[in-house]
């Protein structure tokens, strides 16, 4: 039966361990896995703009021997004149793999639903599964094993990136802290879920609005833009909901004396952290940023050939 990635809990624990492990082997030993000899074609679809995303699922899927094939939002008959399902059903005659970066969630799973080739979320409006894979192995690397770490993440609760956070940390067995304003609360079923895999896990779960409580001890902090795409239009009254949770230098120093800082980028300096954070010593984005290309390229081996 064919497997999707629609969002973090589409794997289990075990997989995504090892998914991490074989990301880690397959930095080591770049051309080790040809899933897509042929070449076999993946079709990557993007309604949103992408810098990370677009190159490194096309330097990954070319280094797995195939072929990407990137469709623009507008590019295709996709949205304005065809249907998901019909879309999904033209593509699975010729492409190996589908990866969708669109609004809702619920467009990926109608393409999943409709299709018999794996479908990868990269990016919509509630999840960022694939983020979460790389996030997951430089915190490996950096950290070693996530399993009893501490992960603060701090600003926009309601974005995609703190719901996979919640979910994919649970995941690894982390003890997850979301500080955010009342009003930006998770998804409801992200908590749910993220408790529920705590208890098998030995994770734990904290939403709280107390910034300086969540940050305090934390192992790994991480934040992500307040103005999310498609939320352009709420600028700046959406600046002003989340300045008190500025990663600044003093927010940062309350963490554990050798915590790392994340962020998925792209970052605005001087909004959601200062440069002196972000550019700083304990920063390991560009780690991050290089592991969406070796996590991707596991994810698509794994769901390739399972
Ligand atoms: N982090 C991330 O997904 O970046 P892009 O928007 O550049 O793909
Ligand atoms: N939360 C951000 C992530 C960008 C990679 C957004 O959705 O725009």
């Amino acid at each position: 039966m064919v497997r999707h990635f629609l969002r973090d809990d589409d794997i289990t624990p075990a997989e995504q361990r090892q998914i991490i492990s074989r990301a880690i082997a397959l930095k080591a030993d770049r051309f080790a896995a040809q899933p897509l000899a042929g070449p076999q074609t993946v079709a990557l679809l993007f309604d949103k703009p992408s810098t990370r995303t677009r190159v490194s699922f096309s330097v990954g899927v070319t280094e797995l021997g195939g072929s990407p094939m990137v469709i623009q939002s507008g590019e295709s008959q996709l949205g304005a004149k065809e249907s998901i399902a019909d879309t999904a059903r033209v593509l699975e005659r010729m492409v190996s793999a589908i990866v969708w970066r669109t609004f809702a969630q619920s467009n990926v799973d109608e393409m999943a639903a409709g299709t018999t080739v794996p479908v990868i979320n990269s990016l919509t409006d509630e999840f960022h599964p694939c983020q979460l894979l790389a996030d997951l192995q430089t915190i490996t690397e950096h950290k070693g094993d996530p399993a009893g770490l501490t992960v603060t993440f701090v600003g926009d609760g309601s974005s995609n990136m703190a719901n996979s956070y919640l979910i994919a940390c649970a995941m690894a067995g982390m003890h997850v802290r979301v500080a955010t304003p009342a009003d930006h609360q998770p998804l409801a079923d992200a908590v749910s879920s993220a408790q529920r895999i705590a208890g098998e896990t030995g994770a734990s779960v904290l939403v709280t609005d107390d910034v300086v409580a969540a940050v305090t001890g934390a192992d790994v902090v991480v934040t992500d833009t307040w103005v999310s795409m498609g939320q352009e239009a709420d600028k700046a009254a959406r600046i002003a909901t989340f300045t008190p949770y500025r990663v600044t230098p003093e927010l940062f120093a309350l963490a554990d004396s050798a915590a790392i800082f994340l962020h998925c980028l792209p970052a605005y300096r001087e909004y959601e952290v200062d440069a002196a954070v972000i550019d700083g010593p304990r920063s390991v984005i560009w780690d991050e940023a290089e592991n969406r290309l070796h996590a991707q390229k596991a994810l698509l081996e794994f769901l390739l050939t399972a």
